[in-house]
């Protein structure tokens, strides 16, 4: 592997904080999940923060929680949540900061089966609909990933993760 430094991202239910935990774990390194450090920051999940103050206002929260995340330096794994990557600034700093952005590309059903029986809040995917829109609209800024990865159901994460490191 020659970047040693990774984040993940790709759209809700793609498989990241599963996929950044058996990553972490097979190259002996520590992960951050960005949604679980957010909670943590701010005593409220991004469900939450979007429900209360809109979406405008959590993805404040969520940039100045990826440049503290990059800046603290200790984890060579980062999962981003599903929209942190269509943010510019964001896409500069995981850039600056030398980490290879992975795709996990999952096609909708298996995004939107997840997101439908998984206990995570999305208000950004209130329904299949909107849910595939988003979908839709996000894909041309995750093409901007340096490694693209497509993934689906029979899938392990730990297959998935050593795909990565086979790659990267
Ligand atoms: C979002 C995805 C969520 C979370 C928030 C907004 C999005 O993370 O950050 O609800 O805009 O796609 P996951 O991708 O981990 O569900």
């Amino acid at each position: 592997m020659k970047r040693d430094r990774i984040v993940l991202m790709g759209f809700m239910g793609c498989g990241k904080t599963s996929v950044a935990k058996a990553l972490a774990g097979q190259i002996d390194s520590d992960f951050i999940d960005l949604d679980s450090f957010i909670t943590e920051r701010c005593g409220k999940s991004p469900a939450e923060l979007i429900q209360q103050n809109g979406e405008q206002a959590f993805r404040e929260i969520e940039t100045s929680a990826l440049r503290e995340v990059l800046t603290l330096d200790d984890a060579q794994v980062i999962a981003l949540g599903g929209g942190a990557w269509t943010i510019e600034e964001n896409r500069a700093l995981v850039e600056s900061h030398g980490y290879l952005a992975v795709w996990l590309d999952a096609p909708f059903e298996l995004c939107w089966s997840r997101i439908q029986s998984g206990d995570t809040v999305r208000p950004l995917a209130p329904d299949r609909e909107a849910a595939q829109a988003l979908y839709q609209s996000r894909r041309q800024t995750y093409e901007l990933a340096s490694l693209k990865l497509a993934v689906d159901e029979p899938d392990s994460p730990e297959s998935i993760a050593r795909r990565i490191l086979q790659s990267a």
